[in-house]
């Protein structure tokens, strides 16, 4: 099973995937907890490009890159996962270029699917969260946790169409998704992801 984590900035994302990988773990499911950009050593490479404040990166040549890393991604390390019978649970996947590459940047959403299908083999995800939160308090936590990257540095109005993007994308695909208010205390946020996982993965119905 391939699930997937979606969410602004701050969400919580990665505390709630380690707690996923947890819960799984005391069931007896071998998990594989990975992340775009950066689940490989060629993506820790296009990760560091990514997301230093300082690169200069035209929104067409951004949107590459995050495509190389997945394509990379997919081949080398969620497709051999799959294959053994590993519960992949990554942190971010596709979602995220048509979020903040289409719904951010403003790219045409259909080239992006094109180019996402080419660079996945049209791998999608079984399951996919969105922590929601909103966008202000987001990178307000974001900032307090320590340095924004390049792309928590864009404006406000970038994330607030991200999140709209995020629930466009929900409303398109309202099987896969599962919206999680990120503004509740942490165990029942994971407590809500388990639950779900618990219904899809261990009832066999995923
Ligand atoms: P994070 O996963 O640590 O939040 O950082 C990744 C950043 O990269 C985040 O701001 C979202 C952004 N991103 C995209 O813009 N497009 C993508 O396809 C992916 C995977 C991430």
């Amino acid at each position: 099973m391939f699930i997937t984590f979606e969410g602004g900035e701050g969400s919580g994302k990665t505390t709630q995937i380690a707690l996923l990988r947890e819960w799984l773990e005391r069931r007896g499911f071998r998990s594989l907890t990975t992340r775009e950009p950066g689940g490989t050593p060629l993506g820790a490479k296009l990760r560091e490009l990514l997301l230093d404040v300082r690169s200069q990166v035209e929104p067409s040549a951004e949107l590459l890159l995050y495509a190389a890393d997945r394509a990379q991604h997919v081949a080398a390390l969620i497709r051999p996962a799959l294959q053994a019978g590993t519960v992949v649970l990554s942190d971010r996947y596709a979602d995220s270029t048509l979020a903040y590459q289409g719904y951010g940047r403003g790219l045409d959403l259909a080239a992006l699917q094109h180019i996402t299908a080419f660079a996945t083999g049209g791998l999608q995800p079984d399951l996919t969260f969105f922590l929601d939160i909103d966008p202000a308090q987001g990178l307000a936590r974001r900032a307090q946790e320590g340095a924004l990257n390049r792309l928590d540095a864009l404006s406000l109005a970038f994330h607030q169409r991200v999140r709209e993007g995020y629930l466009a994308l929900i409303a398109a695909q309202p099987q896969r998704w599962v919206r999680i208010d990120a503004d509740q205390p942490l165990a029942v946020v994971q407590g809500t992801i388990a639950a779900v996982v618990e219904e899809r993965l261990v009832l066999g119905r995923a």
